[in-house]
């Protein structure tokens, strides 16, 4: 073979290997992007390739939002705003109003759904009330219970914490109650209960709240504070029970069963009573309606609203992954798709019952034994569920 031969060659390989290279530099910067699971975001993640322009006018409101959320954190890709033509608002204080370019059907949406897309941009909310001069879990705590509650809810939250919500030793592991709030202020329709809260406060110092109208679709919110919250707190804290302040926790059960989860600190660990292959219900007086333009496709799997227990490392990285992904109006999907994001898949776990139980079962007190949480309890019945449990007479 002639010399000159041979030099073309090896520049053709050079030039190929060079491609080779530079194609999987720009792969792996797209890391975000690929990481969306195919079954349920085939049609965003799916088929789109590098640098072709792609119909976006028929994508649903939030995958819109993921797909620029992801992109934002990839610099060296097209410039996004010009883009999605989302004009996104830059502050907290204007809304989003350029969804109701994007979503022809804005109109439509109830007016509950309508307020959360137009501040779903925004997360920046002030935490105005915080636990004792931020001297939460100061005591070691292990097991931190965060209880999602309103502020009118004041016997809930007695209740909890003259029941299963006392803070303090439990199997000998330390415990601590918080009580996650947001605003209602008169504005909103509410009686002015600020002097009661501020009784509460010096009372208990167990309240988070923040400066954000607390409401069903602002939960995520709530849900993503609080796990930002922890990040800066509560270093000692080993397991975290986030639950709904309507809710009977059997704590001893709780503790009994992170004790018998052999590895420590334990990781990746993420439980309660899961829910699979649920989609978005399309009836728009339903509590969970979401629209078509809003979200298509199944969710991933998670967990019921009563509550769940994970482990303090999957509560940082749920956190984090909630940086990458648009807010949802229902915030157990929300942590769900935060969960699927990360890799994690939530445990089942039997004890953890969100639906009610049949009307004869709740009197029966042994039925709770093998429980570790029921939904949707009165401040009575958890009083009276408490005192029947505690009861040395009780034999099962
Ligand atoms: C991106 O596009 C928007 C709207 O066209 C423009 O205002 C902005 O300056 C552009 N940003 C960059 C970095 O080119
Ligand atoms: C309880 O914890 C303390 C300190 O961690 C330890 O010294 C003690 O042995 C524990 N008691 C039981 C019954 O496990
Ligand atoms: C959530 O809270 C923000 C801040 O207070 C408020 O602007 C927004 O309307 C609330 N969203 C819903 C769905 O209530």
């Amino acid at each position: 073979m002639k010399l000159g031969y041979i030099k073309v060659y090896v520049w053709l390989a050079c030039v190929l290997v060079a491609n080779v290279i530079l194609y999987t530099v720009v792969m792996l910067s797209r890391r975000p992007l690929s990481l969306q699971t195919p079954r349920r975001t085939m049609f965003i993640g799916g088929h789109m390739k590098l640098w072709q322009p792609m119909d976006l006018h028929g994508l649903p409101l939030w995958h819109l939002l993921k797909l620029y959320m992801a992109q934002l954190d990839n610099p060296i890709l097209r410039n996004v705003t010009a883009q999605f033509n989302l004009m996104l608002p830059g502050t907290c204080g204007e809304s989003f109003h350029g969804a109701s370019q994007k979503l022809a059907d804005f109109s439509s949406y109830p007016s509950h759904l309508q307020a959360f897309v137009l501040s779903m941009h925004c997360r920046d909310y002030t935490l105005l009330i915080g636990p004792a001069d931020d001297k939460a879990c100061s005591d070691g705590t292990q097991l931190l219970v965060a209880v999602r509650s309103q502020l009118a809810n004041f016997d809930r939250r007695q209740a909890i914490r003259q029941t299963w919500g006392q803070t303090g030793l439990v199997r000998n592991v330390t415990v601590q109650t918080l009580f996650l709030l947001g605003r209602q202020g008169s504005g909103d329709r509410y009686p002015d209960l600020e002097a009661l809260l501020q009784l509460e406060r010096r009372k208990n110092k167990d309240l988070l709240l923040w400066d954000f109208q607390d409401t069903f679709y602002n939960l995520s919110l709530k849900d993503i504070l609080f796990l930002g919250w922890l990040k800066g707190h509560c270093p000692s804290v080993e397991f975290i029970f986030l639950g709904d302040d309507d809710v009977f926790l059997r704590v001893d059960a709780l503790v009994a069963y992170t004790g018998s989860l052999n590895a420590t600190p334990q990781r990746g660990f993420f439980t309660g009573h899961v829910i699979q292959d649920a989609a978005p219900v399309h009836d728009s007086k339903h509590k969970y309606y979401v629209p078509e333009s809003f979200y298509q496709g199944t969710y991933p799997p998670y967990v019921g609203g009563g509550g769940f227990l994970c482990s303090r490392d999957v509560a940082t990285q749920l956190y984090e992954a909630s940086c990458h992904l648009p807010l949802f109006p229902i915030n157990n999907v929300y942590l769900g798709i935060c969960l699927e994001e990360l890799g994690l898949v939530p445990q089942n776990h039997p004890g953890f019952w969100t639906f009610n139980m049949e009307d004869e079962g709740q009197e029966d007190l042994c039925a709770y034994k093998d429980l570790i949480l029921v939904e949707h309890r009165k401040p009575q019945d958890i009083i009276r569920l408490w005192r029947g449990l505690h009861d040395p007479a009780l034999t099962c």
